[in-house]
C-alpha cells in the first residue's frame, strides 16, 4: 500500500468519521477500488439456495448488505462440510444500541442461522475509551455489559455465540496481537486510518491490532480446540480498514485470510449524508426509547419532499433523500409493500406524513419486541455467553 495515499472506504467514509455533502446521499462505491466487489445478482442466488427455508435476507436483496471480500470462498467452504466462524463487533459509545445496530446484528444472526456457525462478537471498550475524550474507562466497561444484553436480546444461538471484552480477553489475545504488530509499520496504520501525528495519543495508534487479532482462530483456541479456521466478517462499510490489513498480513502469519461482508448505514435522523451516531442524541432512534420519543423523533426526520402539499401533488418525494423512506428499506420485510410505497410516494399520491406514520408503526413494534427479548436477558445469560469453553462447529 502507498503509505502516502490515505485509504478511505468511499470517499465520505473512514474508519472514525462518516459525513458526505449535506443535500447528497452518503458515496460507497470507493470501496470497490481497494479491492472489494460488488454482490452480484449471481451470488445472491447462490446465497438463496444455500438454506431453501430461510428466506434471502432483505438488506441484502435490497443491496443494503452490497459489497464483499471473498464471500464465495466461504460458500465453498460451506458447500464441502469445512468449517468456518463468522466475527463482528461492536465499540459501544452509548447505553443502548440503536436501530442501525440492531439491523447489523440481526444481519450477523441471519448468517449464523444460514451457516449454522459459530459468531464470536468483540466489544472494544478500549477503542471508545482511547478514541472518545469525554468516556472514563469505568463507563465503556459498563456500556459494554448493557449492549452485550442487546445483542444476546437479537437471539444469537447460546452454545454457538462467543461474547468478548478486550479489557477482559486481552490476554487470551496479546500472542496474537503482538503477531500481528510486528507485521504492521507504523507509516501504514497512520496513513490508513489518517491519523495526525500531533495530538494523536499512543492507544489509537496501538488500537488495530487489538480489531485485526480476532479474524485469526488462534484467539479462540479454547472455543475451537486448537482448530485453524478461516473467517467471515460482517460489518459496517467503514470498519473495512481493518480487515483490508488483516487480509494482507494473513500471509505473513500463514493464517487464513478472513472474508468480509459489507453493510451500508442507516441514514441519520437529520439526513441521509450522516449514518445515524450513537453519540448525536438528535441523528438515533434507541432500542430504550418511549414511544413517544420515538413518534417525536420520525415526525421530525428529514423529508425529502419539500414545500406545500399542492407543490407535493405535483412533484412527489425525493425517496433518496427522505430519511423515512430510507428507514423502509431497513425494516420494512415486505418487497411489494414497499414497492407501493416507493410508487405512490414518488408520484406525490402518499404525503411525507403518511409514510412517516407507516415508519412509525413498524419502528414501535420492532422496539416493544425488542425490549421484551432485552428483559429477558439476566446477568446469568450474559456470563453464559461471555464463557471461554468450547463452541461445537
Ligand atoms: N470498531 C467497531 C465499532 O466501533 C467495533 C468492532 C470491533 C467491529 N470488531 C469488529 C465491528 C468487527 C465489525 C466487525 O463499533
Amino acid at each position: 500500500m502507498d503509505s502516502k495515499v490515505e485509504y478511505k472506504t468511499t470517499s465520505d467514509i473512514t474508519a472514525y468519521k462518516v459525513s458526505g455533502d449535506k443535500g447528497k446521499a452518503l458515496n460507497y462505491d470507493n470501496i470497490f477500488q481497494f479491492g472489494a466487489e460488488s454482490i452480484s445478482t449471481d451470488l445472491l442466488e447462490k446465497i438463496r439456495n444455500i438454506r431453501k427455508d430461510l428466506p434471502l435476507h432483505p438488506l441484502l436483496s435490497r443491496q443494503i448488505v452490497y459489497a464483499h471480500r471473498d464471500l464465495e470462498k466461504m460458500l465453498h467452504l460451506h458447500s464441502i462440510g469445512k468449517p468456518f466462524y463468522i466475527y463482528t463487533g461492536r465499540g459501544a459509545s452509548s447505553k443502548s444500541l440503536h436501530l442501525g445496530h440492531l439491523n447489523v446484528f440481526s444481519f450477523t444472526k441471519y448468517l449464523q442461522d444460514l451457516f449454522d456457525t459459530t459468531v464470536v462478537i468483540q466489544m472494544t471498550d478500549d477503542e471508545k475509551f482511547l478514541f472518545n475524550d469525554k468516556l472514563s474507562l469505568d463507563q465503556c466497561k459498563s456500556y459494554a455489559i448493557e449492549n452485550i444484553k442487546d445483542i444476546i436480546a437479537c437471539g444469537f444461538n447460546p452454545k454457538k455465540t462467543f461474547i468478548f471484552q478486550n479489557t477482559e480477553y486481552m490476554g487470551e489475545m496479546y500472542s496474537t496481537v503482538l503477531q500481528v504488530q510486528k507485521c504492521l509499520p507504523f507509516n501504514q496504520i497512520k496513513s490508513a486510518f489518517g491519523f495526525e501525528l500531533d495530538g494523536c495519543n499512543i492507544g489509537k495508534v496501538s488500537y488495530p491490532p487489538l480489531q485485526i487479532a480476532p479474524c485469526f482462530s488462534q484467539c479462540f483456541s479454547t472455543q475451537f480446540n486448537n482448530q485453524v479456521m478461516p473467517c467471515l466478517i460482517p460489518c459496517a462499510v467503514d470498519q473495512d480498514v481493518f480487515f483490508k490489513l488483516s487480509r494482507d498480513i494473513a500471509h505473513k502469519l500463514k493464517l487464513p485470510k478472513p472474508s468480509v461482508i459489507h453493510s451500508k448505514f442507516l441514514p441519520s435522523l437529520l439526513g441521509v449524508h450522516e449514518k445515524m451516531s450513537a453519540s448525536d442524541e438528535k441523528s438515533v432512534i434507541f432500542m430504550t426509547d418511549t414511544p413517544s420519543q420515538i413518534i417525536k423523533k420520525i415526525k421530525s426526520a428529514m423529508s425529502g419532499s419539500t414545500g406545500t402539499l399542492e407543490q407535493h401533488r405535483k412533484t412527489g418525494a425525493n425517496l433518496d433523500l427522505d430519511v423515512a423512506f430510507q428507514y423502509l428499506r431497513f425494516v420494512e420485510p415486505d418487497d411489494e409493500k414497499l414497492n407501493n410505497i416507493a410508487d405512490t410516494y414518488k408520484k406525490g399520491t402518499l404525503t411525507s406524513p403518511e409514510v412517516k406514520k407507516i415508519l412509525t408503526d413498524i419502528v414501535l413494534k420492532i422496539v416493544v419486541d425488542f425490549q421484551l427479548a432485552r428483559a429477558q436477558v439476566i446477568d446469568e445469560v450474559v456470563a453464559q455467553f461471555k464463557c471461554i469453553r468450547n463452541l461445537p462447529y
